[in-house]
């Protein structure tokens, strides 16, 4: 089995996506997810899911080395980011070396780097008057929003997008790749 860890944020409507393809599969498995925002929604999710769910805050993931402690005893192979907010602390990316994807909700370069997050990048493409938007699924490396691009699909925008309705779009898009995109990549 390859075990795969989620770091969230905040909704979590992609880690539970991603459990959900999974949860029939004899190749992988969701063993946990990680939060590190105690209010965070994706803590109720886990929760109706059945997945083991832990909260960490900053001084484990940068400091204490909690967070490595716990992908370790739970043997994880890969760890997936799903709207997790912060940058990944060295020791996990020397410890996963090109193991750790994330997915940005924008067709990076563009619309990347710090702060360019979930409605923000949304309200800055709408606000360009951008023609198209899409997502990204990337290998991590210790920057924002860089390392080998694995896929990238587009929308387009119609004048009357807003950054809401564009974001459904966006997640239409998450919801159908990025479980896919992971299963192929980490099948190799
Ligand atoms: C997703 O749209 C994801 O692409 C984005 O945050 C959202 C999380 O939604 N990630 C980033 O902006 C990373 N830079 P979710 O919590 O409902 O899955």
């Amino acid at each position: 089995m390859i075990n795969l860890a989620i770091l969230a944020s905040g909704n979590g409507t992609n880690a539970q996506q991603i459990t959900e393809y999974f949860a029939s599969s004899d190749k992988v498995c969701v063993k946990c997810i990680v939060y590190n925002r105690k209010d965070a929604y994706v803590a109720e999710r886990a929760r109706q899911l059945g997945v083991p769910a832990q909260y960490f805050g900053r001084k484990d993931f940068y400091e204490n080395g909690s967070v490595m402690r716990y992908l370790r005893e739970n043997d994880i192979h890969w760890v997936i980011l799903a709207g997790f907010l912060w940058l990944v602390p060295e020791d996990m990316l020397a410890a996963y070396p090109d193991h750790i994807i994330n997915i940005h909700p924008a067709l990076l370069p563009n619309y990347g780097g710090k702060g360019m997050y979930g409605h923000h990048v949304h309200e800055a493409v709408v606000a360009n008057r951008e023609k198209e938007s899409g997502i990204t699924i990337h290998i991590v490396d210790n920057r924002y929003d860089c390392g080998t691009t694995l896929f990238q699909a587009k929308c387009q925008l119609t004048d009357d997008d807003t950054p809401d309705t564009l974001a459904a779009k966006i997640h239409l898009l998450e919801k159908e790749y990025f479980p896919k995109v992971i299963e192929k990549t980490v099948l190799g």
